[in-house]
């Protein structure tokens, strides 16, 4: 395995390699299991609560990050459950943001508490929000989280628009039967809003917890739906590489991103690394493996074992999930607590 440092200028992109050749430099940090929706396709509220001794602290976390970062991650995404639900979290940004090298800390949020908070999350220097939006009609949202707040979000991604964030990307779930008769109107979006409008293959992460996996849409069929308005040209996007295809429809000033963890899995250009909400590194979304780092930092481990554990975490990346449509995989912790 080869290492690049973060002191240098290394000619290849940073990160650890892993034993397929895979850059690994993108870290998704799950600050709380807790939600404040209940998507159906997630259902956060299932099984034991976390307590908050189970969670990693903010101390603890930026310690991991640190340490990670001087292996070569340069980017930190953080996700939830719902991140905004955790205690502080713009002061643990903040500081976060002062950690050197890490040039790239974005946040993916529900978006319920996005008025509120969409100012303080630009000033502790976040620049770039993924939302979750599923559906543009509030009687459908209601349904699909349980929680009649599709226009609060709205003024929420409105609000983070007007702020100047440098990136809004909406993540909508392509669910048969649910929002597929909207694929248009989602895609409209981009004619008129500066976004990135993105359709998600859905997942059937969370074992039998799951709702229907006859849900499931390809994204050949999203784009077929959508090619109606036109015929979307190939746009490409800058920085670290993300899974997302990207195109843009005739007059747009949006783009439309296409994410196929299903049908097209992205698994050998995968390069990120993932640490659960109670502190467990996972290096694989779809795969049960994983490490106990919160054992190693509780227990008095030195930088040196933290450091061990994650390059070992890294050598033992799956080559790649290998699932097709109506499989479950290995995978049978939830989406809001390994961090989606
Ligand atoms: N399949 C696909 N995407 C999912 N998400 C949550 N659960 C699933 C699933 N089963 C996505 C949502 C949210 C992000 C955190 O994860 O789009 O935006
Ligand atoms: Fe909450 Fe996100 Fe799960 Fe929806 S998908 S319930 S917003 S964690």
């Amino acid at each position: 395995m080869q290492e690049t440092k973060g002191g240098g200028t290394p000619a290849v992109e940073p990160g650890i390699i892993d034993p397929f050749a895979r850059s690994i430099n993108y870290l998704r940090l799950s600050l709380t299991d807790q939600c404040n929706l209940r998507c159906r396709y997630c259902s956060p509220g299932a099984g034991r609560k976390l307590r908050r001794a189970d969670l990693l602290r903010y101390e603890e976390l930026l310690r991991f990050i640190r340490i990670a970062v001087d292996l070569g991650v340069r980017k930190v995404r953080l996700t939830g459950g719902e991140p905004l639900l955790r205690h502080d979290v713009l002061s643990f940004i903040t500081d976060l943001a002062a950690v050197p090298e890490l040039a790239d800390i974005r946040l993916t949020t529900n978006g319920v508490l996005l008025e509120r908070y969409a100012e303080g999350l630009y000033a502790a220097g976040i620049r770039k929000l993924n939302i979750s939006l599923d559906t543009l009609r509030p009687e459908r949202y209601h349904k699909i989280t349980g929680a009649d707040l599709f226009h609060q979000v709205w003024r929420g991604i409105e609000r983070a628009q007007e702020i100047g964030f440098d990136r809004i990307k909406l993540n909508i779930v392509a669910l048969r039967g649910v929002n597929d008769d909207e694929f248009v109107e989602l895609a409209r979006l981009t004619l008129v809003k500066p976004w990135q409008v993105r359709f998600i293959e859905f997942m059937p992460v969370g074992g039998a917890a799951v709702w229907d996996r006859s849900r499931y849409i390809p994204t050949t069929e999203i784009m077929e739906r959508i090619s109606v308005l036109g015929e979307p040209a190939p746009a490409s996007d800058s920085g670290i590489s993300g899974p997302a295809r990207l195109f843009r429809l005739p007059g747009s000033c949006g783009t439309l991103g296409f994410i196929s963890p299903i049908s097209n899995h992205f698994c050998d250009r995968c390069n990120r690394l993932r640490l659960t909400a109670e502190g467990m590194l996972r290096s694989c979304l779809l795969s049960d493996q994983q490490t106990d780092l919160k054992r190693i930092l509780r227990n008095g481990g030195d930088d040196e074992a933290v450091r061990a554990a994650i390059i070992e975490a890294i050598r033992h990346k799956p080559k790649g999930h290998g699932l097709k449509p109506g499989e479950t995989g290995d995978c049978h912790g939830r989406m809001s607590r390994i961090g989606g």
